[in-house]
Formats: structure tokens, C-alpha cells, sequence
């Protein structure tokens, strides 16, 4: 009892002390922090791309509850790239801490085409779908090209 009352108070001072704008402890856990959304989203927008690409059969639930995913992850890995997480095992390239303005309205067009698919997915049509699909991947690959390194 007194061991879970102990962990209990310690994810409450944990909470406390990390708010919602992410701070790292150090540079690597924030490159870890956002390759791992950038992951899990990748995931999930490919198993809507499979379905879009004929490579899976179509469902609508699953890619509603896809779309969802992807639209929650797409918030995340910005936080991440912090000053100074240019180094180490990263593929972002430098340009993006001097370019920072470009890059973030990058994010947010992915972000806006995201949240296009997640209206789509909810509704269920699946030409909708597969253009919706098209437009975020275009969004995805616009900032690929010129931040993440090969
Ligand atoms: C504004 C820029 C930007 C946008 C938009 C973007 N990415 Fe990325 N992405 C990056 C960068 C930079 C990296 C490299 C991160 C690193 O290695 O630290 C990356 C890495 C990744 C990775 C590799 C993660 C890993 O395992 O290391 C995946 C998968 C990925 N992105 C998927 C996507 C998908 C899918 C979209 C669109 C829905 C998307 N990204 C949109 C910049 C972006």
C-alpha cells in the first residue's frame, strides 16, 4: 500500500513537472520523442494507404479509427525538435532550426490535410478517402524532401 501510494504521488510530481510543452531531460529523448509519433503515425497513415492502393480490402472502421490516430500522432513530434537535436541518430536535417518558419507551416498543412482524412474516414466514402489520402502524403512528402535526410 504504501509502495502504490508512493508511485501514486510520484507520476502526480512527474505530471507536475513536465507540462504539456514537452521538456526533455536531454537532446536524444527528444529525437527518440518524435521519431517514435512520426512512427506510430506512419503506421497508421500506411494502413489507410494500403486500402487506398488496393493492397488491402476497404474498411471504412478501421480506417476511420486509422484516421484518428494519425490526426492525434500529427500534433506530436514538432515538439521534439528542440535547439540543439540536429545531432546523433536524426535524420532532420540542420535547416530546419535555421528555416524554423518554413518548416513549421509545413507541419501545419499536414496537419490541415490530416484533419481533411479524419472527415473523410468518419464518413465512410472511399474515393474521399483515397484523394484525402493523396493530399496528406503530398504534405508529408513536401517537408521529407527538404528536412529529413536520406
Ligand atoms: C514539417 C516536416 C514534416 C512533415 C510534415 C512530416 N514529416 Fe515525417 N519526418 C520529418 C523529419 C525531420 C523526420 C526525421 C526525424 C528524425 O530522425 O529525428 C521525419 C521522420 C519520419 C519517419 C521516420 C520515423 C522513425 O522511425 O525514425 C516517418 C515514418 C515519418 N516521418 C512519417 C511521416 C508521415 C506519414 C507524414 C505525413 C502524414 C510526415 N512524416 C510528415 C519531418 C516531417
Amino acid at each position: 500500500m504504501k509502495k502504490l501510494l508512493l508511485s501514486a504521488t510520484t507520476l502526480v510530481i512527474m505530471a507536475t513537472a513536465l507540462p504539456a510543452g514537452a521538456q526533455f531531460q536531454k537532446s536524444e529523448d527528444a529525437v527518440k520523442y518524435r521519431q517514435s509519433a512520426f512512427f506510430v503515425m506512419g503506421q497508421h497513415f500506411s494502413r489507410i494507404g494500403a486500402m487506398a492502393n488496393n493492397r488491402a480490402p476497404f474498411d471504412a472502421k478501421a480506417a476511420a479509427e486509422s484516421a484518428g490516430v494519425v490526426a492525434t500522432m500529427s500534433t506530436l513530434p514538432f515538439a521534439g525538435f528542440v535547439e540543439g537535436s540536429d545531432k546523433g541518430n536524426t535524420k532532420a536535417r540542420p535547416e530546419i532550426w535555421a528555416e524554423r518558419a518554413k518548416f513549421d507551416s509545413l507541419a501545419e498543412t499536414m496537419q490541415q490535410e490530416v484533419a481533411k482524412l479524419e472527415v473523410a474516414a468518419q464518413g465512410g466514402n472511399e474515393g474521399e478517402i483515397k484523394s484525402a489520402f493523396g493530399a496528406v502524403g503530398q504534405s508529408c512528402k513536401a517537408c521529407h524532401d527538404d528536412y529529413r535526410a536520406r
